[in-house]
Protein backbone atom coordinates (compact mmCIF):
# COMPACT_ATOMS: atom_id res chain seq x y z
CA UNK A 1 0.00 0.00 0.00
CA UNK A 2 0.94 3.60 -0.43
CA UNK A 3 0.43 6.15 2.12
CA UNK A 4 -2.72 6.67 2.67
CA UNK A 5 -1.86 10.62 2.54
CA UNK A 6 0.59 10.15 0.02
CA UNK A 7 -0.95 12.72 -2.60
CA UNK A 8 1.99 13.30 -5.28
CA UNK A 9 2.97 15.05 -7.98
CA UNK A 10 3.76 13.10 -11.62
CA UNK A 11 7.20 13.84 -11.25
CA UNK A 12 7.28 12.11 -7.96
CA UNK A 13 6.11 8.72 -9.18
CA UNK A 14 8.99 6.80 -9.40
CA UNK A 15 9.99 7.15 -5.64
CA UNK A 16 6.58 6.67 -4.53
CA UNK A 17 6.55 4.95 -0.94
CA UNK A 18 5.06 1.71 0.09
CA UNK A 19 4.67 -0.69 2.79
CA UNK A 20 2.68 -3.98 3.68
CA UNK A 21 -0.64 -3.12 4.97
CA UNK A 22 -1.96 -6.06 6.97
CA UNK A 23 -4.07 -6.07 10.30
CA UNK A 24 -3.33 -8.02 13.39
CA UNK A 25 -5.62 -9.09 15.94
CA UNK A 26 -3.89 -9.90 19.87
CA UNK A 27 -6.16 -12.19 21.80
CA UNK A 28 -5.03 -11.06 24.64
CA UNK A 29 -5.48 -7.26 25.10
CA UNK A 30 -7.98 -7.26 22.38
CA UNK A 31 -6.29 -4.89 19.95
CA UNK A 32 -6.89 -5.04 15.95
CA UNK A 33 -3.37 -2.77 14.52
CA UNK A 34 -1.20 -3.24 12.08
CA UNK A 35 1.67 -5.43 12.01
CA UNK A 36 4.13 -2.42 10.17
CA UNK A 37 3.03 1.49 9.64
CA UNK A 38 5.60 3.90 8.13
CA UNK A 39 7.95 5.95 10.64
CA UNK A 40 5.87 9.14 12.36
CA UNK A 41 8.07 11.67 10.72
CA UNK A 42 7.36 10.14 6.79
CA UNK A 43 3.56 10.78 7.47
CA UNK A 44 3.38 13.66 10.20
CA UNK A 45 5.74 16.70 8.87
CA UNK A 46 5.60 19.85 7.00
CA UNK A 47 3.23 18.39 3.98
CA UNK A 48 -0.02 17.22 5.76
CA UNK A 49 -2.71 17.77 3.93
CA UNK A 50 -5.41 17.01 5.94
CA UNK A 51 -7.02 20.24 7.88
CA UNK A 52 -9.71 19.36 10.41
CA UNK A 53 -11.55 22.79 9.37
CA UNK A 54 -12.34 21.46 6.01
CA UNK A 55 -15.85 19.86 6.84
CA UNK A 56 -18.33 22.34 8.10
CA UNK A 57 -19.84 18.93 9.98
CA UNK A 58 -16.49 18.38 11.47
CA UNK A 59 -16.29 21.74 12.90
CA UNK A 60 -19.59 21.88 14.37
CA UNK A 61 -18.88 18.52 15.93
CA UNK A 62 -15.44 19.96 17.59
CA UNK A 63 -17.46 23.21 18.43
CA UNK A 64 -19.68 21.27 20.58
CA UNK A 65 -16.74 19.36 21.96
CA UNK A 66 -15.47 22.14 23.25
CA UNK A 67 -18.52 23.97 25.05
CA UNK A 68 -19.34 20.32 26.59
CA UNK A 69 -15.73 20.50 28.42
CA UNK A 70 -15.81 23.74 29.28
CA UNK A 71 -18.90 23.53 30.95
CA UNK A 72 -18.07 20.16 32.45
CA UNK A 73 -14.32 19.75 32.94
CA UNK A 74 -12.95 23.18 33.40
CA UNK A 75 -14.56 24.67 36.32
CA UNK A 76 -11.42 25.83 38.40
CA UNK A 77 -10.60 29.81 37.91
CA UNK A 78 -7.80 29.43 36.20
CA UNK A 79 -8.07 26.29 34.14
CA UNK A 80 -5.65 24.29 31.75
CA UNK A 81 -6.56 22.26 28.56
CA UNK A 82 -4.31 20.54 26.30
CA UNK A 83 -5.29 19.08 22.77
CA UNK A 84 -2.79 16.09 21.42
CA UNK A 85 -3.11 16.53 17.44
CA UNK A 86 -5.00 19.94 17.38
CA UNK A 87 -4.09 19.78 13.53
CA UNK A 88 -5.50 23.33 12.13
CA UNK A 89 -6.94 24.31 15.65
CA UNK A 90 -10.81 24.11 14.85
CA UNK A 91 -10.93 22.52 18.12
CA UNK A 92 -8.58 24.99 20.10
CA UNK A 93 -10.08 27.84 18.71
CA UNK A 94 -13.35 28.02 20.84
CA UNK A 95 -11.25 27.38 24.31
CA UNK A 96 -8.63 30.12 22.90
CA UNK A 97 -11.78 32.57 22.56
CA UNK A 98 -13.11 31.53 25.38
CA UNK A 99 -9.76 33.32 27.30
CA UNK A 100 -9.14 29.70 28.29
CA UNK A 101 -5.30 28.53 29.19
CA UNK A 102 -4.13 26.35 26.06
CA UNK A 103 -1.96 24.26 24.39
CA UNK A 104 -2.05 22.20 21.05
CA UNK A 105 0.58 19.80 20.23
CA UNK A 106 0.92 18.74 16.36
CA UNK A 107 4.02 17.71 14.95
CA UNK A 108 2.95 18.78 11.32
CA UNK A 109 4.20 21.87 10.46
CA UNK A 110 2.41 23.33 8.40
CA UNK A 111 -0.92 22.41 10.05
CA UNK A 112 0.50 23.56 13.72
CA UNK A 113 1.59 26.72 11.52
CA UNK A 114 -2.02 27.50 10.18
CA UNK A 115 -3.39 27.13 14.22
CA UNK A 116 0.11 29.37 15.60
CA UNK A 117 -1.29 31.90 12.77
CA UNK A 118 -4.53 32.08 14.23
CA UNK A 119 -3.39 33.01 17.78
CA UNK A 120 -3.55 29.47 19.00
CA UNK A 121 -0.65 28.55 21.18
CA UNK A 122 0.58 25.33 19.72
CA UNK A 123 3.96 23.31 20.15
CA UNK A 124 5.20 21.70 16.78
CA UNK A 125 6.02 18.21 17.99
CA UNK A 126 5.04 14.67 18.43
CA UNK A 127 2.99 13.72 22.11
CA UNK A 128 5.00 11.14 23.91
CA UNK A 129 6.31 10.76 27.82
CA UNK A 130 9.06 13.23 27.07
CA UNK A 131 7.00 15.86 25.78
CA UNK A 132 4.43 15.13 28.72
CA UNK A 133 7.17 15.88 31.59
CA UNK A 134 8.44 19.01 29.71
CA UNK A 135 5.06 20.55 28.81
CA UNK A 136 3.97 19.90 32.48
CA UNK A 137 7.31 21.45 33.99
CA UNK A 138 6.65 24.77 31.83
CA UNK A 139 2.91 24.72 32.45
CA UNK A 140 1.48 22.96 35.14
CA UNK A 141 -0.78 19.58 34.91
CA UNK A 142 -3.38 20.14 32.64
CA UNK A 143 -7.19 19.80 33.90
CA UNK A 144 -8.39 17.97 30.58
CA UNK A 145 -6.42 16.77 28.13
CA UNK A 146 -9.05 16.29 24.67
CA UNK A 147 -8.00 14.04 21.56
CA UNK A 148 -9.71 13.55 18.53
CA UNK A 149 -8.82 10.59 16.01
CA UNK A 150 -5.29 11.02 16.97
CA UNK A 151 -4.70 8.04 19.24
CA UNK A 152 -5.27 5.49 16.98
CA UNK A 153 -2.18 6.86 14.92
CA UNK A 154 0.09 7.16 17.72
CA UNK A 155 2.66 3.59 17.14
CA UNK A 156 3.70 3.93 20.79
CA UNK A 157 0.64 3.71 22.55
CA UNK A 158 2.34 2.95 25.62
CA UNK A 159 4.28 5.86 25.84
CA UNK A 160 1.19 8.32 24.56
CA UNK A 161 -0.99 7.24 27.45
CA UNK A 162 1.71 7.48 30.19
CA UNK A 163 2.61 10.63 29.13
CA UNK A 164 -1.31 11.54 29.60
CA UNK A 165 -0.73 10.29 32.82
CA UNK A 166 2.36 12.78 33.96
CA UNK A 167 0.47 15.78 32.24
CA UNK A 168 -3.23 14.92 33.82
CA UNK A 169 -3.68 16.81 37.12
CA UNK A 170 -4.73 13.81 39.49
CA UNK A 171 -8.69 14.64 39.63
CA UNK A 172 -7.93 15.70 35.71
CA UNK A 173 -10.34 14.12 32.70
CA UNK A 174 -8.68 12.79 29.43
CA UNK A 175 -11.47 12.68 26.80
CA UNK A 176 -10.82 11.55 23.19
CA UNK A 177 -12.58 9.86 20.57
CA UNK A 178 -11.31 7.65 17.20
CA UNK A 179 -13.35 5.13 15.08
CA UNK A 180 -15.15 2.53 16.53
CA UNK A 181 -14.60 -1.07 15.82
CA UNK A 182 -17.87 -2.09 16.22
CA UNK A 183 -19.02 0.69 13.54
CA UNK A 184 -16.19 -0.83 11.13
CA UNK A 185 -17.12 -4.73 11.31
CA UNK A 186 -20.39 -3.65 11.34
CA UNK A 187 -20.53 -1.49 8.10
CA UNK A 188 -17.46 -3.42 6.48
CA UNK A 189 -15.44 -0.01 6.24
CA UNK A 190 -12.40 -1.24 5.71
CA UNK A 191 -11.31 1.64 4.64
CA UNK A 192 -10.27 2.34 8.14
CA UNK A 193 -6.99 0.61 7.59
CA UNK A 194 -4.41 3.01 6.47
CA UNK A 195 -0.90 3.78 7.06
CA UNK A 196 -1.87 6.68 9.80
CA UNK A 197 -4.35 4.59 11.95
CA UNK A 198 -1.95 2.41 13.85
CA UNK A 199 -4.99 0.70 15.76
CA UNK A 200 -8.69 0.17 15.68
CA UNK A 201 -10.00 1.07 18.94
CA UNK A 202 -12.92 -0.88 21.23
CA UNK A 203 -13.61 -0.46 24.25
CA UNK A 204 -12.35 -3.63 25.33
CA UNK A 205 -8.82 -2.66 23.72
CA UNK A 206 -9.14 0.89 25.68
CA UNK A 207 -10.26 -0.73 28.85
CA UNK A 208 -7.00 -3.21 29.27
CA UNK A 209 -4.68 -0.20 27.63
CA UNK A 210 -5.70 2.09 30.69
CA UNK A 211 -5.43 -0.50 33.00
CA UNK A 212 -2.07 -1.11 32.83
CA UNK A 213 -0.97 2.65 33.27
CA UNK A 214 -3.47 2.80 36.62
CA UNK A 215 -6.19 4.63 34.56
CA UNK A 216 -9.52 3.82 34.11
CA UNK A 217 -12.21 4.35 31.19
CA UNK A 218 -14.99 6.15 33.66
CA UNK A 219 -17.69 6.86 30.95
CA UNK A 220 -18.27 6.65 26.87
CA UNK A 221 -20.70 8.31 24.32
CA UNK A 222 -20.63 6.98 21.04
CA UNK A 223 -20.26 9.54 18.27
CA UNK A 224 -21.33 9.30 14.60
CA UNK A 225 -18.20 11.37 13.06
CA UNK A 226 -16.26 9.15 10.66
CA UNK A 227 -18.85 6.58 10.24
CA UNK A 228 -18.78 5.72 13.79
CA UNK A 229 -16.94 6.59 16.79
CA UNK A 230 -16.58 6.40 20.55
CA UNK A 231 -15.24 8.91 23.20
CA UNK A 232 -13.87 7.56 26.19
CA UNK A 233 -13.63 9.54 29.26
CA UNK A 234 -10.52 8.81 31.48
CA UNK A 235 -9.60 9.35 34.72
CA UNK A 236 -7.16 7.85 37.68
CA UNK A 237 -8.18 4.77 38.84
CA UNK A 238 -10.20 4.58 41.68
CA UNK A 239 -11.48 8.54 41.52
CA UNK A 240 -14.15 9.24 39.60
CA UNK A 241 -17.26 6.60 39.65
CA UNK A 242 -17.67 4.40 36.33
CA UNK A 243 -20.73 4.83 34.37
CA UNK A 244 -22.46 1.53 33.59
CA UNK A 245 -22.61 2.10 30.00
CA UNK A 246 -18.41 0.53 30.04
CA UNK A 247 -19.38 -2.68 31.55
CA UNK A 248 -22.38 -3.05 29.08
CA UNK A 249 -20.24 -1.50 25.95
CA UNK A 250 -17.94 -4.29 27.27
CA UNK A 251 -20.47 -7.29 27.60
CA UNK A 252 -21.83 -6.43 23.99
CA UNK A 253 -18.48 -6.66 22.34
CA UNK A 254 -18.33 -10.14 24.23
CA UNK A 255 -21.09 -10.73 22.39
CA UNK A 256 -20.17 -10.14 18.81
CA UNK A 257 -17.39 -11.83 19.65
CA UNK A 258 -14.81 -9.32 18.93
CA UNK A 259 -12.33 -11.13 21.07
CA UNK A 260 -12.46 -14.09 18.55
CA UNK A 261 -10.44 -14.59 15.34
CA UNK A 262 -13.23 -16.09 13.94
CA UNK A 263 -15.03 -12.08 13.84
CA UNK A 264 -12.33 -11.13 11.57
CA UNK A 265 -12.04 -13.91 9.28
CA UNK A 266 -16.09 -13.24 8.40
CA UNK A 267 -15.16 -9.50 7.69
CA UNK A 268 -12.00 -10.12 5.53
CA UNK A 269 -14.55 -12.29 3.68
CA UNK A 270 -17.31 -9.27 3.35
CA UNK A 271 -14.89 -7.08 2.00
CA UNK A 272 -13.80 -8.99 -0.44
CA UNK A 273 -17.72 -8.91 -1.45
CA UNK A 274 -17.60 -5.37 -1.21
CA UNK A 275 -14.17 -5.26 -3.49
CA UNK A 276 -16.11 -7.41 -6.06
CA UNK A 277 -19.58 -5.46 -5.86
CA UNK A 278 -17.97 -2.17 -6.50
CA UNK A 279 -15.21 -3.35 -9.49
CA UNK A 280 -18.55 -4.96 -11.64
CA UNK A 281 -20.38 -2.37 -10.56
CA UNK A 282 -17.39 0.26 -12.39
CA UNK A 283 -16.61 -1.20 -15.08
CA UNK A 284 -20.14 -2.35 -16.08
CA UNK A 285 -20.38 1.65 -15.79
CA UNK A 286 -17.55 2.18 -17.87
CA UNK A 287 -19.11 -0.64 -20.64
CA UNK A 288 -22.00 1.81 -20.84
CA UNK A 289 -19.34 4.68 -21.52
CA UNK A 290 -20.69 6.68 -18.13
CA UNK A 291 -18.64 9.34 -16.24
CA UNK A 292 -17.28 8.19 -13.07
CA UNK A 293 -16.06 11.14 -10.81
CA UNK A 294 -14.31 10.51 -6.92
CA UNK A 295 -15.94 12.92 -4.64
CA UNK A 296 -13.41 14.11 -1.60
CA UNK A 297 -9.52 12.89 -1.96
CA UNK A 298 -9.66 11.14 1.68
CA UNK A 299 -7.01 9.45 2.99
CA UNK A 300 -9.27 6.50 3.49
CA UNK A 301 -9.85 6.16 -0.36
CA UNK A 302 -6.46 4.85 -1.14
CA UNK A 303 -7.05 1.89 0.54
CA UNK A 304 -10.39 1.28 -1.55
CA UNK A 305 -8.56 2.47 -4.87
CA UNK A 306 -5.47 0.31 -4.16
CA UNK A 307 -7.53 -2.82 -2.41
CA UNK A 308 -10.13 -2.87 -5.38
CA UNK A 309 -7.82 -1.56 -7.82
CA UNK A 310 -10.00 1.00 -9.45
CA UNK A 311 -7.96 3.14 -12.18
CA UNK A 312 -7.68 6.40 -13.74
CA UNK A 313 -10.18 4.10 -16.41
CA UNK A 314 -13.04 3.44 -14.27
CA UNK A 315 -12.40 7.05 -12.00
CA UNK A 316 -11.92 10.27 -14.47
CA UNK A 317 -10.37 12.07 -11.48
CA UNK A 318 -11.09 12.50 -7.49
CA UNK A 319 -12.34 16.85 -6.57
CA UNK A 320 -11.48 18.07 -3.15
CA UNK A 321 -11.67 20.75 -1.98
CA UNK A 322 -7.95 20.48 -0.19
CA UNK A 323 -5.30 23.25 -2.11
CA UNK A 324 -2.39 20.94 -1.49
CA UNK A 325 -4.18 18.39 -3.08
CA UNK A 326 -5.19 19.57 -6.43
CA UNK A 327 -2.88 19.63 -9.10
CA UNK A 328 -1.56 16.17 -7.30
CA UNK A 329 -2.73 12.81 -7.88
CA UNK A 330 -3.78 9.64 -5.35
CA UNK A 331 -1.47 7.46 -3.89
CA UNK A 332 -0.67 4.37 -5.86
CA UNK A 333 -3.44 4.67 -8.81
CA UNK A 334 -2.64 7.83 -9.79
CA UNK A 335 -6.00 8.92 -10.45
CA UNK A 336 -6.19 12.90 -11.04
CA UNK A 337 -6.69 15.18 -7.86
CA UNK A 338 -9.15 18.11 -9.25
CA UNK A 339 -9.82 21.36 -7.84
CA UNK A 340 -13.95 20.95 -6.26
CA UNK A 341 -14.93 23.34 -8.80
CA UNK A 342 -14.14 21.28 -12.27
CA UNK A 343 -17.07 19.01 -10.33
CA UNK A 344 -19.84 21.88 -11.06
CA UNK A 345 -17.84 22.73 -14.40
CA UNK A 346 -18.18 18.85 -15.84
CA UNK A 347 -20.55 17.13 -14.06
CA UNK A 348 -20.45 13.50 -13.86
CA UNK A 349 -22.85 10.86 -14.55
CA UNK A 350 -21.67 9.32 -11.53
CA UNK A 351 -19.85 10.21 -7.79
CA UNK A 352 -18.30 7.83 -6.14
CA UNK A 353 -18.32 8.93 -2.76
CA UNK A 354 -15.19 8.28 -1.42
CA UNK A 355 -15.71 11.29 1.28
CA UNK A 356 -18.58 8.91 2.60
CA UNK A 357 -18.43 9.72 6.18
CA UNK A 358 -19.64 13.49 5.11
CA UNK A 359 -22.79 11.92 2.80
CA UNK A 360 -25.03 13.92 4.39
CA UNK A 361 -23.35 17.87 4.34
CA UNK A 362 -22.02 16.55 0.78
CA UNK A 363 -25.40 15.58 -0.78
CA UNK A 364 -27.41 18.28 0.58
CA UNK A 365 -24.96 20.51 -0.46
CA UNK A 366 -24.72 18.73 -3.90
CA UNK A 367 -28.13 18.68 -4.24
CA UNK A 368 -28.54 20.18 -8.13
CA UNK A 369 -25.99 17.34 -9.09
CA UNK A 370 -28.73 14.94 -8.37
CA UNK A 371 -31.46 17.31 -9.02
CA UNK A 372 -29.74 17.55 -12.64
CA UNK A 373 -29.77 13.59 -13.02
CA UNK A 374 -26.46 12.51 -11.43
CA UNK A 375 -26.44 9.97 -8.80
CA UNK A 376 -24.07 9.01 -5.85
CA UNK A 377 -22.17 5.93 -5.71
CA UNK A 378 -21.48 4.35 -2.01
CA UNK A 379 -19.58 1.47 -0.91
CA UNK A 380 -20.49 1.27 3.08
CA UNK A 381 -21.96 -0.10 4.34
CA UNK A 382 -22.85 -1.46 1.34
CA UNK A 383 -22.28 -0.91 -2.41
CA UNK A 384 -25.28 1.03 -3.98
CA UNK A 385 -26.06 3.62 -6.22
CA UNK A 386 -27.98 6.06 -4.24
CA UNK A 387 -31.94 6.78 -5.03
CA UNK A 388 -33.02 10.69 -5.62
CA UNK A 389 -34.32 11.00 -1.97
CA UNK A 390 -35.79 14.39 -2.19
CA UNK A 391 -37.63 13.91 -5.65
CA UNK A 392 -39.04 11.15 -4.08
CA UNK A 393 -40.46 12.31 -1.51
CA UNK A 394 -41.32 15.37 -3.13
CA UNK A 395 -43.79 12.72 -5.24
CA UNK A 396 -44.60 10.83 -2.55
N1 LIG B 1 -7.75 16.17 15.73
C1 LIG B 1 -7.93 16.53 14.35
C2 LIG B 1 -6.82 15.98 13.43
C3 LIG B 1 -6.84 14.49 13.24
S1 LIG B 1 -5.62 13.96 12.04
C4 LIG B 1 -9.27 16.08 13.82
O1 LIG B 1 -9.89 15.18 14.38
O2 LIG B 1 -9.69 16.60 12.79
C5 LIG B 1 -4.35 13.37 13.12
C6 LIG B 1 -3.47 14.49 13.63
O3 LIG B 1 -2.64 13.94 14.66
C7 LIG B 1 -2.56 15.08 12.58
O4 LIG B 1 -2.68 16.48 12.59
C8 LIG B 1 -1.18 14.59 13.00
O5 LIG B 1 -0.14 15.46 12.65
C9 LIG B 1 -1.33 14.46 14.50
N2 LIG B 1 -0.41 13.51 15.20
C10 LIG B 1 0.11 12.37 14.73
N3 LIG B 1 0.91 11.80 15.66
C11 LIG B 1 0.88 12.61 16.74
C12 LIG B 1 1.52 12.59 18.01
N4 LIG B 1 2.36 11.62 18.38
N5 LIG B 1 1.25 13.60 18.88
C13 LIG B 1 0.40 14.60 18.54
N6 LIG B 1 -0.21 14.68 17.35
C14 LIG B 1 0.03 13.69 16.46
P1 LIG C 1 -12.26 12.85 5.73
O1 LIG C 1 -13.17 11.70 5.58
O2 LIG C 1 -12.32 13.61 6.99
O3 LIG C 1 -10.76 12.43 5.42
P2 LIG C 1 -9.80 11.28 5.86
O4 LIG C 1 -10.28 9.96 5.30
O5 LIG C 1 -8.54 11.73 5.24
O6 LIG C 1 -9.80 11.30 7.36
O7 LIG C 1 -12.55 13.83 4.50
C1 LIG C 1 -11.81 14.98 4.31
C2 LIG C 1 -11.47 15.13 2.84
O8 LIG C 1 -12.67 15.28 2.08
C3 LIG C 1 -10.64 16.37 2.61
O9 LIG C 1 -9.64 16.08 1.61
C4 LIG C 1 -11.62 17.40 2.08
C5 LIG C 1 -12.64 16.53 1.37
N1 LIG C 1 -13.98 17.12 1.33
C6 LIG C 1 -14.41 17.76 0.19
O10 LIG C 1 -13.69 17.83 -0.83
N2 LIG C 1 -15.66 18.34 0.16
C7 LIG C 1 -16.47 18.31 1.25
O11 LIG C 1 -17.60 18.84 1.20
C8 LIG C 1 -16.02 17.64 2.44
C9 LIG C 1 -16.90 17.57 3.66
C10 LIG C 1 -14.75 17.06 2.43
Amino acid sequence: MPRGNGFLRQEEFTEEYFFKLSVAFCPVCTMVQLTEQPEPERMFNGNYPFFSGSSKGMALHFKRFAEEVMTDYLTTSDPFIVEIGSNDGTMLQHFARAGVRHLGIEPSENVAQAAIDRGIRTVCDFFDEDLARRIAQENGQADAIVAANVMCHISDLHSATEGIKILLKSGGVFIFEDPYLVDCLDKTAYDQFYDEHAFLFSVSSICHLFKEHGMEVVDLEPQETHGGSMRYYVARRGLRGTSPRVTLAIEREKKLELDRPETYDKFRRRCEESRDQLMDLLKSLRRQGKRVVGYGATSKSTTVINYCGITPELVEFICDTTPTKQGKFSPGMHIPIRPYEEFLTHPPDYALLFAWNHQAEITEKEEKFQREGGQWIVYVPEVKILAPFKEWSLKN
